[in-house]
């Protein structure tokens, strides 16, 4: 009986270590994601406010779109706003390679999850 009871509490206890650990890493992906969030305000919104595209209604960042248009990852999406595309511009010179990664790593989430 007492063997049983210290077994459930290491069980226990290494439940809520990796529970904490979750939550650590899910504050820590949350940190990345608020740069890539802030950078995709300044410069997205104007032709991509909710993932929509105002200008090449076809060229939105939902999933289904990216996924017809050739972007399969977040490699795919950070080219397309280094070189920019027509009426896109190219971000290369504007933004740091860290905020470009992070603005492809929130659009890639975002289009996973429906800009909801
Ligand atoms: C001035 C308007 C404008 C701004 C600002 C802009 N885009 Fe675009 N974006 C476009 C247009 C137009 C296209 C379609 C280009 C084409 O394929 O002809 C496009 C296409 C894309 C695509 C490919 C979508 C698809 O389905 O083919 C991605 C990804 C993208 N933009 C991301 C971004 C990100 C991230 C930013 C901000 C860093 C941004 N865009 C800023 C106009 C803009």
């Amino acid at each position: 009986m007492r063997y049983k009871l210290k077994v459930l509490c290491i069980f226990i206890a290494i439940t809520i270590c990796a529970v904490a650990m979750n939550a650590v890493a899910a504050s820590n992906d949350k940190g990345s994601n608020e740069l890539g969030q802030k950078v995709f305000q300044a410069n997205c919104t104007a032709c991509h406010d909710k993932g929509e595209n105002t200008i090449e209604p076809t060229k939105t960042l939902k999933s289904n779109a990216l996924k017809e248009n050739g972007f399969n990852g977040v490699a795919d999406i950070k080219k397309r706003v280094q070189e920019g595309k027509s009426v896109m511009p190219v971000f290369s010179d504007r933004l740091k390679v860290e905020e470009i990664e992070a603005v492809a790593a929130y659009v890639w989430a975002e289009s996973q999850k429906d800009w909801k």
